[in-house]
Parts: structure tokens; sequence; C-alpha cells
């Protein structure tokens, strides 16, 4: 529908550069007050929201009635005049002169969420209007500026962006997690889990590369940490060893957290996060780097200490309680390194010192979040991967082309990967990692 105003369109972002002016506002009622002969709406357009003032007295009795029985999320255009106010949540506030209703939400079947709180279940059976509320559409800004400051870290540090298939023929990360699918006559193909075994071939030509995509993992797990879809950042570099990819790791984390700072503290305020534990993050001296031997002492010391509940085995993995009690000790992220090469992925390249241990590394985010990154060093050498693709009993003619790599010009060469839902429940402070994302997939739930 065409819009009849002579006022300029403007946005509620940017409505400093208006003061003053009369604009029209295009967007949807999201409340509504009324105290006798005054009408408070509140209206939003994707980019904030803002109080209308309605007196009965300055304004056409159509307007002023329009406005009245108008229903939650109804889709408008609003002229008024933009004026100062401190108190308001974004500064200003709207003395409006015109409404103009485009569609209004039946009286019968109102906007199903209330400003009230509603269990999470509905919200997520209703996720595709859950997104409009301001909590939400905060933390869908949040996430963007997080997938660009990422992008942005590579792309002016010399990297080159390949995208691997989505389509593949094997596993990466253990075949377990596997979404499979036909792929025509008798072939068999899989949803990808990672694009690291294929940025390694293009890493290989050309130097340092990443990759930016959706990656898929068929796992039954229904923890607050877990997606079946979810996109992943994963550098890849030529001639880097552990020690530069833990400094890569660093400076990327560093960059997306600054950039999130600069943009977006009232969003961070909407979401209820506790901008003072970012901003520890980026202060000057680096994250602490703590081997597993070191990890498991601390927790050693911990659990007789009676501050966690259950002892760490030597030679396992970190449970979520161990991640979130190491975390807590830091107000950076904590890269823990040299992992037991045993539970760690195939073709990660052995410590020279301790060939039980792998050049690997697993970074936890403050606050409990748990890891957020995991990488390492690659095994370069053409029979040391061959025997772990045995061992680890994957079908070696599918990892042909992968051995390749190990035998034209092999060099050491690191990479990690990144889960950008994990980075924005962290930096958000989220309790799931449902809500990093516009429509979650998890064991169960397909719908929206
Ligand atoms: O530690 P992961 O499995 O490492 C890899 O996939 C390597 N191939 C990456 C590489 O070296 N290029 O996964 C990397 C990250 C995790 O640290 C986590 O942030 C995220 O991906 N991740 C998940 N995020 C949400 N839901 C899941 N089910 C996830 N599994 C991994
Ligand atoms: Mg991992």
């Amino acid at each position: 529908m065409s819009i009849t105003t002579s006022a300029p369109i403007a946005t509620i972002a940017s409505l400093s550069a208006h003061e003053g002016q009369t604009v029209t506002l295009r967007g949807w009622l999201y409340n509504l007050r009324a105290s006798g002969k005054l009408l408070f709406p509140i209206f939003r357009d994707g980019t904030g929201t803002i109080q209308g003032i309605v007196p009965k007295a300055a304004v056409p009795e159509a307007v002023f009635e329009t406005l009245k029985n108008l229903t939650l999320e109804s889709s408008l255009t609003v002229t008024g005049k933009v004026r100062a106010d401190s108190r308001a949540p974004s500064g200003f506030e709207l003395d409006v002169e015109d409404v103009q209703v485009i569609q209004k939400v039946p009286v019968e079947t109102p906007f199903p969420i209330q400003l009230k709180e509603a269990g999470v279940d509905f919200l997520m059976e209703h996720r595709h209007l859950w997104v409009r509320t301001p909590r939400q559409s905060a933390i869908l800004r949040v996430r963007a500026t997080i997938m660009r400051a990422a992008a942005e870290y590579f792309d002016t540090n010399g990297f080159i962006r390949t995208d691997p298939p989505i389509l593949t023929p094997n596993a990466c990360e253990g075949t377990s997690e596997l979404f499979e699918m036909d792929y025509f006559d008798d072939d068999k193909a899989y949803l990808t889990q990672s694009g690291q075994l294929y940025i390694e071939a293009t890493a290989l030509a050309l130097g340092k590369v990443y990759s930016f995509g959706p990656t898929f993992r068929a796992e039954k797990s229904k923890t607050r940490r877990h997606l079946t879809e979810f996109w992943m950042i994963e550098p890849e570099v030529a001639f880097l060893e552990l020690d530069g990819l833990l400094n890569l790791a660093e400076g990327f984390i560093t960059h997306i957290v600054t950039t999130v700072l600069a943009h977006h503290r009232a969003d961070l305020k909407v979401i209820g996060k506790d901008v003072e534990k970012l901003e520890a993050v980026i202060t000057p001296g680096g994250f602490p780097r703590v081997s597993y031997d070191e990890a498991h002492a601390m927790l050693e010391t911990a659990f007789a200490e009676g501050k966690i509940e259950a002892p760490h085995t030597y030679g396992h993995d970190f449970g979520s309680p161990d991640e979130t009690y190491i975390s807590s000790q830091f107000d950076k992220p904590v890269m823990i390194h040299r992992y037991p090469a045993a539970f760690k992925a195939f073709y990660m390249q052995p410590d020279p010192l301790d060939p039980t241990k792998a050049l690997c590394v697993d970074v936890l985010a403050p606050e409990g979040y748990g890891e957020i990154i995991g990488g390492s060093q690659r095994i370069h050498d053409y029979n040391l991967l061959k025997s772990r693709i045995e061992q680890h009993d994957l079908p070696l003619a599918a990892f042909q082309w992968y051995l390749d790599l190990r035998k034209y010009g092999s060099v050491p060469h690191s990479g990690f990967g990144m889960g950008i839902e994990r980075a924005v429940a962290w930096i958000c402070g989220l309790d799931h990692v449902r809500e990093t994302i516009p429509f979650a997939r998890t064991l169960n739930r397909i719908y929206p």
C-alpha cells in the first residue's frame, strides 16, 4: 500500500537527526496504554521502539478513535513530531498527528504473544512471532554484528573466504552425528559437520582461508548448548602451529567483543547482559592458556576443597560442571590446550614432547558458557594420518583426496571452528542456544 504523507520517512534508530521535525514512521503497534483522554501507544519498527503521546484534544477525532481501538501488532504508519525526552529509552517521544492502519489484527484473534511471560515451549512454537518482541529482536541484531565482525576479522587480515560443500561423502567430526540422505542411484550423502577438511585443501592453495556457513550434527543431546543445525566460522592457515593458532583465536574473539560493545550497548541492556563482564574480556593482558594437565590439577584441588561435586578422572574429557568451574576462575576466555589424543579427532597433530597429547585447543567462554571454539594443528605426515584414519575405522577410499594433501607439498597447518550460536549465547548472556538463532533446530523441534 502506498503511504500518503508529506513528512519525511524516518526510522526510530535515526530520530536524533529529526528532533523537532514531523516525520513518518512505518511499523507496528507494540503496546497501548490509555488514561482518560490520553493515549500512550508504543510503536516499533525493527530498529527500536518509541512511545507516542495522543491527547484527544490535539488530534482529529478519527485518529484518536483509530488508535484507541487498535489491536497489538497491527501494521501502520504514524506521523508525528519528534520530541527529545531524557526519560524515554530511545531518548525521544512522538507527538502523534496522524495514523494510517495498513492491516489491523482482528479483535477475535489477538497477537498470541502477550507482553506478560509465556512458557518457552509456547514461545518456540510461535517463534515466527516471538522474534518481534524487543529482547528477541535485540539478540538477533547482536547476532548479526557477531557474524559480521567474525568475517571482518578474517577479511581484513589477509584471509580468503572459501566455502566448502554442504553435501559431503564422509564425516569430519565423528560418524555418529551425521545426517544421512540419499544421493541419486545408490549413493549416500551426509550434511557437513564442519568445513575443515575442505578448507585444509584451500589453505594449501591460498595460504590463509576461512569458511562460514551452516553445519549439521545429528546429536541426540538435549542440552542448552546443542543445536542440530548451527553456523560455524572456521579459519585454516598454512605454516601455522598451535601457538600461532592460540594468538589467532585471541585476536578474533577480542575483535568480536570490541565490535559488539561499540555498537550494541542499548541492545545488551534490553537483553539484560552485564557489559562489565564483556569489558573485562578486552582489557590488555591476553587470555589465560592452561594445559589439560594443569586444568585437571585445578579440578583435583577444587574437588579436595569441596568446590565441585564430582572428581574429574584423568584422561577423560571435561564435563560441563568441570568447564564451568575452570572458566569461573578467570574473567577472560580460557584456552585449554594439549588434551589427550585418545578422545580427540583423528586429524590432530600429536605433541612431539608427549605424543599421547594432541596439539589442540578448546576455548571456554567466561561465566560458565563452556566451549565456544575447538581447533588444532593438523597431522601433516602422510603415513601418520593414514594410520589414524585406519585406527578410527574410517573408510580410506573416502579420505584419499584428504591424504593427497599430505602427498603434494604438505606443510604444518592449523585451524579452528567457532559456533556462532555459542558465541551469541555467551555475549548476550542467554540460558539456551535456542534464542541465539532466528529458527532453532533441535532434537525435538523442526517447526516453524
Ligand atoms: O569442536 P568442534 O566439533 O570442532 C570442529 O568441528 C572442527 N572441525 C573445527 C575446526 O577445527 N575447523 O566444533 C567447533 C565449534 C564448537 O566449539 C562449538 O562452538 C560449535 O562448533 N558446536 C556447536 N554449536 C551448537 N550446537 C552444536 N551441536 C555444536 N557442536 C559444535
Ligand atoms: Mg569441540
